[in-house]
């Protein structure tokens, strides 16, 4: 049994106050909708219990589906390696960056630095977006971790998945055939999963490879909903799941902080795989964090 850990959409907050400089760029509209609207949505002392719950569970990974911090801003940046540090040491913990992450050109640049240790693959470093996907093999559990992070254009909050990347993931599947391949990738590559402003851009891309080389499970971020979805896989459905914004607090027009927890083991046959899912979080109250649902995502039955 292996017990992996999901958690996306941080949006670390307190947002650090900007300097006008560094608001002259596609920041200012981050910075007003989190003045507006996220500021009331996300944070304070729910995240910290979100967390303390999730470091009373035995788990053998996380994994973190980006959008970390806001607006890209250094003193963001800083705290998000904080956070990571706070969740575990880098082996056990797997991040991918989102839109929020990559919010100005140039903020990746500085991202991968000072993330690198939880972002980068077991024997590959990680200096640009051309090194996607990355792999990192945990026991029989494949980790292949695809970047759809790049700056937009204002109003715009898309993310891209080109050609290269596809053709690397294809091999990286090909390769791990036989484990447990579990992709990580901020937007959904599932359609109408989100806006068309919000939207994956290669998403037939994406599918064309799991379709044609298979997968295990997709876990992404950005919606902040409760999702399970399926796409075409190679030998069956593959299950995509979102789990919602860590820092949402209850009573917000989106579900409230939760953290997923996917029991994986091998199914009857042995070259199949059991896949439960138990959802973590805040009810529709304010008392504390509870198990809202488990389900099971793959059985042997279903892909036989
Ligand atoms: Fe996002």
């Amino acid at each position: 049994m292996f017990i992996l850990a999901h958690l996306s959409d941080i949006h670390l907050s307190p947002l650090p106050e900007p300097n006008w400089q560094q608001l002259a760029s596609k920041r200012i509209l981050g910075y007003l909708n989190w003045k507006q609207n996220r500021k009331h949505n996300i944070g304070g002392d729910y995240l910290g219990a979100l967390m303390g719950d999730l470091s009373t569970q035995i788990t053998d990974h996380t994994v973190v589906t980006g959008d970390l911090i806001n607006i890209a801003l250094p003193k963001e940046i800083e705290n998000a390696s904080s956070f990571l540090k706070a969740l575990g040491p880098p082996k056990d913990i797997t991040a991918v960056c989102g839109n929020h992450d990559a919010y100005v050109p140039g903020a990746l640049s500085k991202v991968f630095p000072a993330w690198q240790m939880y972002l980068r693959g077991d024997d590959s470093h990680l200096s640009s977006v051309s090194d996607y996907p990355l792999l990192r093999k945990r026991g029989e559990v494949s980790i292949i971790a695809c970047n759809s992070a790049g700056a937009s254009a204002p109003f715009l909050a898309v993310g891209y998945f080109r050609e290269k990347q596809a053709e690397r993931l294809a091999e990286i599947l090909e390769q791990t055939r036989g484990t447990c391949r579990v992709i990580l990738i901020h937007h959904p590559p599932v359609r109408g999963a989100t806006h068309w402003h919000k939207r994956l851009i290669g998403l037939e891309r994406f599918q064309r490879v799991v379709r044609k080389v298979g997968a295990e499970l997709i876990l992404h971020g950005h919606t902040h909903l409760d999702t399970v979805n399926q796409i075409e896989g190679r030998d069956g459905k593959v299950p995509v799941v979102c789990v919602p914004a860590a820092g949402n607090s209850p009573g917000g027009p989106k579900p409230a902080g939760r953290y997923n927890l996917y029991r994986i083991e091998r199914g009857a046959k042995g070259t199949d795989w059991r896949i439960e899912l138990q959802a973590h979080g805040f009810g529709t109250d304010h008392d504390g964090v509870t198990l809202i649902e488990r389900k099971l995502l793959m059985d042997s039955q279903e892909n036989a």
